[in-house]
């Protein structure tokens, strides 16, 4: 297990090099991360290469006992590669080229950015491939992160033109997939085809899907080649993997496919960052670990965990005490097995002066420092209870075509992706349920429950699967616009929707409305009386961003649109197979989506646990060993199972769970 910091030596005066490097012991740490922006350090002229201050730095490391994880240096190419070659950098939507001074400004289809990364990448992972205490090299940082995953310059234009003829070889076929017949769009050939930037309307929906297809690819094939040079140059005692960063639903590149080069993923947390005046919700922090866990299906690290308030030009919250020890205890129990946490001290000089870390500018050691060192104790001996695997009967779905779609066409004002995907996830994470969020394309025949936020992107093949699923005595639940569109990003005509599983939902769509951002309209229970009682489900509720009008065919009505012209059926479930489907044809409130996750919990006997809201409580299991971690997000003192729990308190505990929740 690896506990440690992100440390630069290359930001600060030797003599305090030696006197961190005793700071950072004395944490319990035993790694730290360097060098993931120091190109100019390693190669300070074209082609001159120096790796002297790092080759000191690692005595030093070796000398105190700690292990490295090196950072390739190509999110931040030096100026004089800029100016020699001033192609490399990326071009914003109005055509200007990004200006050296910040980061990640380089065009992913640069042959010439390519072939200098690739040769520093190359002389830095050869020069240090037999050195012991190098036990990871982490490539380039973050990729595609703060808007660098997008580039319009001319050598992207060319090479989508290409990502275009290779995918559709004539151009005949690309139109008719198109549709460009549509507003006289039709092409003579492949060089016609432009980048989809601002015009005057909108683009072609096929087209837009293509684009973001290819820009996958770019960050992908870029993130690829770079593996694949430290794969080859680096020793066999060292892996290889890269840090992923937050906001992964709003990225122009497939996060599953980004991961398949390395050993691990890791993961970047930063429950809260910039200005914000309050951290994400503990559900939406708790949903990226899960995102994180399910990107290999398997544990992960996170070599950025935050303990300072961070921000570029404008900061904001600041983590109370022992609130960042919290969110580290989350992060453990959801499968993080090695933490770094970013940073050992935040540089006085240069654009993150208040990216603080562990240690302020005065450079002592108090609270933060103190809380990091718990942390270091209290998990080191659950090191092999965090290697355990989580098996969980829940699986969010996703598919990035599915949510690209809706960026180019959000339909409704009030439409968010990520914010539909943590309405389906947040009830069954109060009821404090283990649950994987996965692509769409992996094998999810294990699960019990299945969960697909505002998949409108449905093909025949992932249609069948689910109805298998389902037939197989598994409940799947759909959000609204389940089904409206094939992988083209196309409609389909002649279907009634919801396309392919209208049979599995047993409903027909008579008709859709996309509502306004603060507008909600009013359901009711179909059941009254005593069945309503039974069911749990509140009489009354209500649905924001979207409602489809569903007429059941076999599907029985839960809830209806409490409206006299639109009376139709709100959210239903039809028995399918041995298993169920439910269609909940809107923005559902939270209390109600509640109540349908513990009736989809109790039918199905998944495992739960009830707790005080803002106590997160996650179950690990080591053979016949079970433990509870349990967490308090909250300002308040809570209480849980006779545990008192202080404010912002966390704590693994055995769990001796013998209540009506039942084992696992
Ligand atoms: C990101 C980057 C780091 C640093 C931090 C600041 O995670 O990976 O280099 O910029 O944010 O919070
Ligand atoms: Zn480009």
């Amino acid at each position: 297990m690896y506990l440690g910091v992100d440390y630069y030596p290359d930001y600060w005066p030797e003599h305090l090099i030696d006197e961190d490097m005793e700071g950072i012991v004395g944490l319990g740490a035993n790694m730290v991360r360097i060098g993931e922006f120091a190109w100019h350090r390693m190669e300070p002229r074209d082609g001159e290469f120096d790796f002297s201050f790092f080759d000191s730095v690692i005595a030093k490391l070796k000398n105190k006992g700690l292990s490295i994880m090196f950072g390739t240096p190509t999110a931040t190419f030096p100026a004089w590669l800029a100016k020699k070659h001033p192609a490399i950098l990326s071009e914003d939507e109005a055509g200007n080229p990004r200006a050296f001074g910040g980061r990640r400004q380089y065009c992913f289809n640069s042959a010439e950015y390519r072939r200098y990364s690739a040769r520093i990448t190359e002389k830095l992972v050869e020069h240090y491939r037999n050195e012991p205490a190098i036990v990871s090299w982490q490539v380039d940082n973050e990729f595609g992160h703060e808007g660098s995953d997008m580039c319009y310059c001319g050598q992207c234009h060319a090479a989508f033109q290409r990502f275009l003829k290779d995918k559709y070889g004539s151009i005949d076929k690309l139109n008719d997939t198109y549709g460009t017949i549509f507003w006289g769009q039709t092409y003579n050939d492949f060089d016609e085809i432009p980048v989809p930037k601002k015009t005057i309307t909108t683009h072609n929906p096929s087209l837009q899907l293509d684009w973001a297809r290819f820009r996958s690819r770019s960050v992908n094939g870029f993130a690829e080649e770079m593996t694949g040079i430290v794969r080859r140059c680096k020793g066999d005692h060292q892996t290889v993997m890269t840090n992923v960063s937050g906001g992964f639903f709003g990225k122009w590149f497939d996060h599953a496919e980004h991961t398949k080069p390395f050993d691990f993923v890791s993961y970047d947390n930063y429950p809260v960052w910039g200005g914000l005046a309050e951290p994400i919700p503990p559900y939406a922090i708790a949903m990226s670990h899960d995102f994180n866990r399910g990107l290999k299906g398997r544990n992960y690290w996170i070599v950025e965990e935050l303990m300072g308030a961070q921000g570029h030009d404008v900061i904001g919250y600041l983590p109370r005490p022992n609130q960042a020890r919290m969110w580290s205890f989350q992060a453990f129990a959801h499968g993080c097995t090695d933490m770094l946490y970013f940073c050992w001290r935040a540089m006085t000089r240069g654009a993150e002066q208040f990216c603080l870390g562990i240690v302020d500018h005065d450079n002592v050691r108090g609270r933060k420092y103190d809380e990091v060192r718990s942390v270091f104790s209290e998990i080191a001996p659950y090191a092999e209870l965090l290697q355990t695997e989580i098996q969980s009967d829940i699986a969010v779905l996703y598919d990035y075509d599915n949510i690209w779609s809706w960026r180019f066409q959000r339909q409704s004002e009030a439409f968010d992706f990520t914010a539909e995907l943590l309405r389906l996830y947040a009830p069954f994470y109060r009821l404090n349920c283990r649950i994987d969020v996965i692509p769409a394309d992996r094998d999810f025949s294990r699960y019990k429950v299945l969960l697909l936020p505002a998949f409108q992107m449905i093909d025949d093949g992932l249609a069948e699967r689910l109805k298998t699923f389902a037939a197989n005595g598994g409940t799947v639940v759909f959000s609204f616009r389940a089904g409206l569109k094939d992988k083209n990003n196309n409609l389909r005509l002649g279907a009634a929707l919801p396309g392919p599983v209208a049979d599995l939902c047993g409903v027909r769509i008579e008709a859709s409305e996309a509502l306004p951002k603060d507008k909600m309209v009013p359901v009711v229970a179909a059941a009254a009386g005593n069945a309503a009682a039974e069911s749990l489900l509140p009489e009354r509720s209500a649905c924001a961003v979207w409602r489809d009008l569903l007429i059941p065919v076999t599907a029985e009505t839960l809830y209806r649109f409490d409206d006299p012209f639109f009376p139709e059926a709100a959210v239903t479930r039809n028995r399918y197979g041995e298993g169920e489907a439910y269609y909940i044809g809107g923005g559902l409130a939270e209390e109600t989506l509640d109540a349908i996750a513990r009736t989809i919990v109790n039918r199905n006997g998944i495992c739960h646990i009830e707790s005080e809201p803002g106590v997160e409580v996650y179950v690990r299991e080591d053979g016949e060993a079970r433990y509870w971690f349990v967490l308090n997000h909250t300002a308040e003192e809570k209480s849980f199972r006779g545990l008192t729990l202080k404010p912002y308190d966390s704590m693994i505990v055995p769990a001796d769970e013998e209540g009506p929740a039942g084992r696992r």
